[in-house]
């Protein structure tokens, strides 16, 4: 699959997901629920709700996440292989910056940004060009800032389950969260937290409770991996 061929999913983003998806009874909100709230926990933790943060979202598609993480931060910027993704991310989300590159070098300078973050987008790069793509979120990061990549555990067999039945993902190279926390150390990231999350399909503040404690248990259908530079 060609990385352009996310310009196909324009319209059809949320529902090619879901369909992905439908076994679990689970709809998309649930899965960026459960993202806003570990992106909450790791931003409020490091930076205590003390500046005005600036967020880039590397691989940011459609910006279908970007409405759950408005709150958490003062500017949201999004870049994207797919120009198609990138005109739908516009519309959708009138505040923030969106642009398309080339998926090599991230088209800012360096020190830019407090939190670069790739959502479910390393397994669609190339394995040759990880450390590579890290050491780009790396640099336009600002000192002190944070990396963070969630991604698809690849040791959760529902989350393998759901990905062999995703179009788009006939080309992930799934990596776990030992890998990315390898790389980051690799490229000068202090490698600080990786934590695993949706352990169960209910969103009860008890469960959340619960899930909060197992987290460190490598059998979450997605984890967050953190870096600081
Ligand atoms: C599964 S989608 C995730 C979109 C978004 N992060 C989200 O969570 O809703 C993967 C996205 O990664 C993008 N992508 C793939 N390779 C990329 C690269 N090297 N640089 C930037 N984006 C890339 C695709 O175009 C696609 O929009």
């Amino acid at each position: 699959m060609k990385q352009s061929d996310f310009d196909k999913y324009e319209d059809s983003y949320v529902e090619t997901v879901e369909r992905s998806i439908q076994f679990s009874g689970l709809k998309h909100d649930f899965f960026q629920q459960a993202k806003q709230k570990m992106l909450r926990q790791v931003i409020y933790k490091h930076f205590r709700g003390n500046e005005k943060l600036s967020l880039l979202d590397v691989g940011c598609g459609v910006g279908s996440l970007h409405p759950y993480i408005k709150e958490l931060v003062h500017s949201i910027v999004g870049v994207d292989i797919s120009h198609q993704s990138i005109k739908r991310a516009k519309l959708n989300n009138s505040d923030n910056r969106y642009f398309s590159y080339d998926g090599e070098r991230l088209p800012f300078e360096a020190n830019k940004f407090n939190i670069v973050m790739a959502v479910c987008v390393m397994h669609h790069v190339h394995p040759d060009k990880w450390s590579f793509f890290l050491s780009e979120m790396s640099r336009v990061t600002q000192e002190n800032g944070l990396v963070v990549v969630i991604e698809h555990n690849p040791l959760n067999p529902l989350t393998k389950f759901a990905v062999s039945r995703c179009p788009f993902d006939v080309d992930a190279t799934l990596l776990s969260a030992r890998r990315v926390s390898k790389l980051m150390k690799y490229n000068n990231l202090n490698h600080l937290d990786s934590k695993y999350f949706i352990f169960s399909p209910s969103n009860k503040s008890f469960v959340n409770q619960v899930e909060k404690r197992l987290a460190w248990l490598p059998f979450g259908g997605q984890y967050i991996a953190v870096g600081i530079k």
